[in-house]
This record gives structure tokens, sequence and C-alpha cells, in this order.
């Protein structure tokens, strides 16, 4: 039985049929669960959406009880627990899938608040200056990541004319080992914006991508 995490982040819905204004990364996200459950039900879904319960940005309470030394009080475990909860989703989970839009260039506020409860010392990663210049150690690992993302603009890919204004991408790459995976892939539609042909050929090569991926890691390659 393999576990997929399904975290989705956009602002906007997706509702098959319901016609234009629709998320495109739900979508996406919507598409790769239907695959993959073509292929085998042997598959357990968690969906983690962000825009019905958004995650609270981390504050001076919950620094001091991520860091607590001993046993947390009441209050403590209180201020923690909707990211033990989430942090439980992530382990759990063999497959991670990602929706998300880019804003302003980089992941939407919910999803950052979601990272920041996820990476939490001693329960996803360690801290220790024994290590030297590189203290962090991530605890999890054996995973798969799946970004599958939108965005208005284009050429934001690796290589591309617009690559270094893309902080989506890399930046939920860079964190990929936190949530312990060992390989990220990555989706992407372009051009929502010009609503074009591009537009429309972009979305089906980033769904044809997504039907893919899909058979590959429902077989249960990560290759
Ligand atoms: C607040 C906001 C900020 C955005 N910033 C960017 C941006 O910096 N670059 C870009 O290419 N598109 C940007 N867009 C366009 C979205 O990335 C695009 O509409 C995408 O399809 C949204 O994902 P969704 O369809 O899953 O909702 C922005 C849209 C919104 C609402």
């Amino acid at each position: 039985m393999k576990s997929i995490l399904y975290v989705s982040s956009s602002a906007r819905k997706y509702h098959e049929g319901a016609g234009q204004h629709q998320s495109v990364s739900r979508m996406l996200g919507e598409r790769f669960l239907s695959e993959f459950k073509r292929h085998t039900d042997e598959v357990n879904v968690v969906y983690r959406d962000l825009s019905v319960k958004q995650p609270a940005f981390i504050d001076d309470a919950f620094m001091a009880a991520a860091f607590a030394k001993g046993s947390l009080t009441e209050q403590q475990r209180l201020v923690l627990a909707d990211s033990d909860e989430i942090i439980r989703e992530v382990s759990d989970a063999d497959i991670i899938i990602i929706a998300s839009p880019m804003y302003n260039y980089g992941m939407p506020a919910v999803l950052k608040a979601w990272f920041d409860m996820v990476i939490r010392v001693n329960k996803t990663f360690t801290f220790d200056l024994a290590r030297g210049d590189k203290p962090l150690e991530p605890i999890l690992s054996g995973k798969s990541l799946v970004l599958l993302a939108s965005w208005g603009e284009f050429a934001f890919r690796r290589g591309e004319s617009h690559y270094h204004l893309n902080h989506l991408s890399s930046h939920i790459e860079q964190l990929a080992p936190y949530l312990g995976a060992d390989h990220f892939y990555e989706i992407a539609s372009e051009y929502q914006e010009f609503a074009d042909q591009r537009h429309e050929r972009s979305r089906q090569a980033a769904v044809d991508d997504v039907i893919a991926l899909a058979s590959v890691l429902s077989q249960g390659s990560s290759e």
C-alpha cells in the first residue's frame, strides 16, 4: 500500500468541467491522483488543503515549545499540536504531492507557513554544531516529492531565460530533503495570464507529463 500526501495551496478552487478561472495547479494535482488510482487501488491519499485550513504563522510561543528541553507543559503540547499532525502526515507518506501556484515569484504564504510547521528541530532535522559548517541534517528519507506548479508568465524552467526569477521551484527543491524526499520531480504549466494557445499547449503538455509520472510512480519506480 502506497501513501500519498496531497498538499494543495492555490487560493482558487478546481471543479472538473466548471469552466474558466479555475486553479491549474489543483487540476494537475487531481489528475495525478486519478491517474495513479487508475494504475493501482493499493493507495491511500491524505488531503491537506491549505486554503481550507490555513496553517498559523510560527511565533514566540511556538519557538519556545519547539526548542524546549525535557518534557513539555500541557500548554506547549497544545502550541505544537498542529505541527505534530502535519509532521505525522509527512512522515507517513511515500509520495508527497505539492500543488502550488507561483505568487510573486515564490510560493504562496500558506505553503511557506506549512513548511515552517514541518521543518522542526529533532522532528524532521537534527542540529549539531559538531558537524561544523553543516550542522543541519534531515531525519526522514526514502520519499518522492512532486511539485505541480502553475504560473502566469513563462520561461521559468532551469536553463531558460527567467529561471533566476523563479523562487518557487528552487525553494521547494532546496527544502525537499527536509521532507525526507530523495527524489524531486517538477511539472509546471505556463502562460496562464495570457490565456492563449501557448497556455493551452503548455497546460496540455503538463497534463501529459502528469499522466506519465503517475504511471511511473504507481509502479514503485522512483527514476
Ligand atoms: C497574488 C498573485 C501573484 C502572482 N504572481 C505571479 C508571478 O510572480 N509570476 C507569474 O508568472 N505569475 C504570477 N501569478 C499568476 C499565477 O501564478 C497563475 O494565475 C497561476 O495559474 C496560479 O495558480 P492556480 O491556477 O493553481 O491558481 C500571480 C497570481 C496571483 C493571484
